[in-house]
């Protein structure tokens, strides 16, 4: 555990209890919850299926708890998209904006839940006729449109597994997760934008499917247009808008068990291989919008915005099942916070009279970069609740988001979570829990976290130690798509029948945590998850390549950047353009949010006698500390000749 991160977090003394008013109209503000949750978990999980759901068919059994393996509210029958579209078209929220949504070069479209409803069930049908049947996966590589939610829905619709890959991903990146997931069918479109440019969607999706076979039909949205052209293969790839054109305007909904497949999306882990989280229907649709409900404490009159892209496990809970169940107005923005100008995101807020904004730390570090003057151009007085995610926020980006976005009368919810645990797990209920900046706060009701040492005690007030779940949770994931082995490998190995996060936490005098960041190899990069092996197996693969290290250090904006060692092999010239080469082939191996921030030269890496790669020494050199222990290297000149090294190439 990183000492020096504990001892800041435990100067921070300031205390946010929430606003009496806003404690009045919240969703949820009766403290005992935490206590009733407590008593009887299961008791409390069954109450708020039954109430916040509507269900096909009832469960009969609401957990069967087999560590690592729980399956909850067993026989019951119910469908996500039902849910989200179907439930609510039957009431007055037929008309009420479901997606606000903007485009980067400004466009926008908004889509009711009535238009869901139908443009839903079109594309559930159209996913029929090219033979998807329940089961199949289906694979999404989108921009962030109306179209990716609508492709989403209508996977759910029809029971169908949807695997999003984020549009960021190279090729290869998608070849793989297509291939590990098998999918029958990719959804695509000809391109997105980002900054004025445009990524390459369909031109991607070609490549990816020369190494990706089992995709026997390809749907391309029409996002570019105009003169932007793509190759369409014959009797594999239709448009989309052809093929919705004569669309029949109903498809049931069809009733899924509650353990059914809902969806996989692939998540880094400290090895190289990307791993197929899995969710299932019942459990996820509960977690989800009950978190979605009292987390953000959505109200119908809500502009919600989660800045996320739905490529990502917070675009799925958040902008999409969680708010959706719920009714909520989501807003959704395709492009970048800076583009054409730093004030996007403000003049976003101002113009859909945004209310609850949900956006990562790394983002509210480079808006504190850039300057308050760029929200401050605009009238956010619309906002009521903020929320962060993704990585720790410190507490000087804290207090900036409470002062300059919200405008010191917003409750800021930190949340804890990742893409294994589907909902949000650590979390204040804006209505209750006061906050302190940096601080997560409490433990969601009816979630049971712990804090242990190596040996699995628990460790005292204050001291660093593993992040653990001590009970099962309805949205848990169920499971790696095709490698049971390391799901247990992974998450229950460590300690004996807990779950184990991979992250460090503290807990302070009032019982609040205090998340430290990984304690594995898994680096987060702007709030984006990477394995450091995944970039080093990209950079080996890089023919002037020996042997690659890769740590993530740290970022004044990205919380952590990614710097990689590198031994380069004979014959070939260790300089500034093959550190760019290097960086180029990373991008083209995972995609540009791994790209390395720096690609250090050396001729030897820190190992331990037993082969080892002394990760924690590079963090040392990298971030310019003293060497921490070198007595358990097998030559402990190597490192510190690349100490100097470093120190020199820096200057
Ligand atoms: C990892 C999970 C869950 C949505 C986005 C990321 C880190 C996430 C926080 C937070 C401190 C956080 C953890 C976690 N993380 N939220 N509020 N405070 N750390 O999902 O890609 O699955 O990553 O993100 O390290 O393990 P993910």
């Amino acid at each position: 555990m990183q000492t020096a991160a504990i001892d800041a977090l435990l100067q921070e003394t300031r205390v946010f209890p929430p606003s009496e008013a806003f404690v009045k109209q919240a969703n949820i503000n009766d403290p005992t919850i935490y206590e009733r949750a407590a008593q009887d978990f299961e008791g409390f999980w069954a109450h708020y299926a039954e109430t916040m759901l509507e269900w096909f068919e009832k469960w009969h059994t609401v957990l069967e708890w087999n560590p690592p393996y729980a399956k909850w509210f067993l026989g019951g029958k119910l469908n996500a998209c039902y849910n989200c579209v179907d439930r609510h078209v039957r009431t007055w929220r037929k008309n009420k904006a479901a997606l606000i949504w903007e485009g980067e070069p400004g466009d926008e479209r908004v889509l009711t839940y009535g238009d869901l409803y139908r443009e839903v069930q079109k594309f559930a049908n159209v996913l029929k006729s090219l033979g998807v049947q329940k089961g199949d996966r289906v694979c999404i590589y989108m921009p962030l449109v109306p179209e990716v939610i609508i492709a989403m829905l209508a996977c759910a619709r029809i029971g169908a597994p949807h695997s999003v890959v984020f549009g960021g991903f190279s090729a290869e990146a998608l070849a793989d997760r297509i291939n590990d997931a098998q999918a029958k069918v990719l959804v695509t479109a000809d391109g997105g934008w980002r900054r004025g440019n445009i990524v390459p969607l369909k031109h991607n999706a070609d490549e990816a499917l020369r190494h990706a076979p089992s995709v026997q039909k390809v749907v391309v949205f029409k996002r570019i247009g105009g003169d932007y052209t793509v190759t369409m293969q014959e009797g594999r790839d239709y448009w989309w808008h052809d093929l919705m054109k004569d669309a029949p305007l109903t498809c049931p909904a069809e009733p899924m068990d509650s353990e059914d497949l809902l969806y996989i999306l692939y998540t880094s882990g400290s090895t190289g291989k990307p791993k197929g989280i899995m969710h299932t229907t019942g459990g996820y649709m509960v977690g989800v919008t009950l978190t979605a409900k009292w987390v953000f404490d959505l109200k119908d009159e809500d502009v919600y915005w989660c800045t996320a892209d739905v490529g990502w496990v917070t675009g799925h809970s958040y902008i999409v099942y969680g708010p959706l169940s719920n009714g909520a107005t989501c807003v959704i923005y395709e492009g970048a916070p800076d583009y054409p100008d730093r004030d996007r995101f403000w003049a976003i807020v101002e113009k859909y009279r945004v209310t609850i904004m949900y956006t990562a730390p790394t983002a509210i570090r480079a808006f504190m970069k850039w300057g308050e003057q760029y929200p401050r151009k605009h009238d956010l007085s619309s906002l009521r609740l903020l929320g962060s995610v993704g990585e720790p926020i410190n507490p000087e980006a804290w207090m900036w988001y409470h002062e300059h976005i919200g405008g010191g009368r917003c409750p800021i919810v930190d949340t804890w979570w990742q893409t294994e645990t589907g909902a949000i797990m650590i979390t204040p209920l804006p209505g209750i829990v006061a906050t302190k900046p940096g601080s997560a706060t409490k433990p969601f009701p009816g979630i049971f976290p712990a804090i242990l040492n190596d040996q699995g005690q628990p460790v005292g007030v204050n001291q660093g130690g593993y992040l653990v779940i001590t009970k099962p949770w309805p949205s848990m994931t169920r499971g790696l798509w095709g490698d049971p082995e390391r799901f247990v490998q992974t998450y229950w190995s460590k300690f004996e029948g807990v779950y184990f996060t991979g992250d460090g936490a503290r807990l302070d005098e009032d019982g609040y945590y205090w998340l430290l960041g990984r304690v594995d190899d898994v680096i987060n990069v702007s709030g984006h998850r990477l394995s450091t092996m995944e970039i080093e197996s990209a950079l080996v693969d890089h023919p002037a390549v020996a042997e690659a290290a890769v740590i993530g250090v740290h970022h004044e904006i990205k919380g952590q950047g990614i710097a990689a060692f590198v031994i380069v092999k004979e014959g070939y010239q260790a300089d500034g353009g093959l550190q760019e080469e290097l960086k180029q082939h990373v991008v083209k191996k995972i995609g540009a949010i791994a790209r390395p921030d720096q690609i250090i030269f050396t001729a030897e890496l820190p190992k331990t006698r037993s082969g080892k790669i002394m990760r924690r020494l590079l963090r040392d050199i990298a971030e310019g500390r003293a060497l921490g222990d070198t007595t358990t290297l097998a030559d402990p000149s190597v490192v510190q000749a690349l100490k100097e090294k470093y120190e020199g190439q820096e200057e």
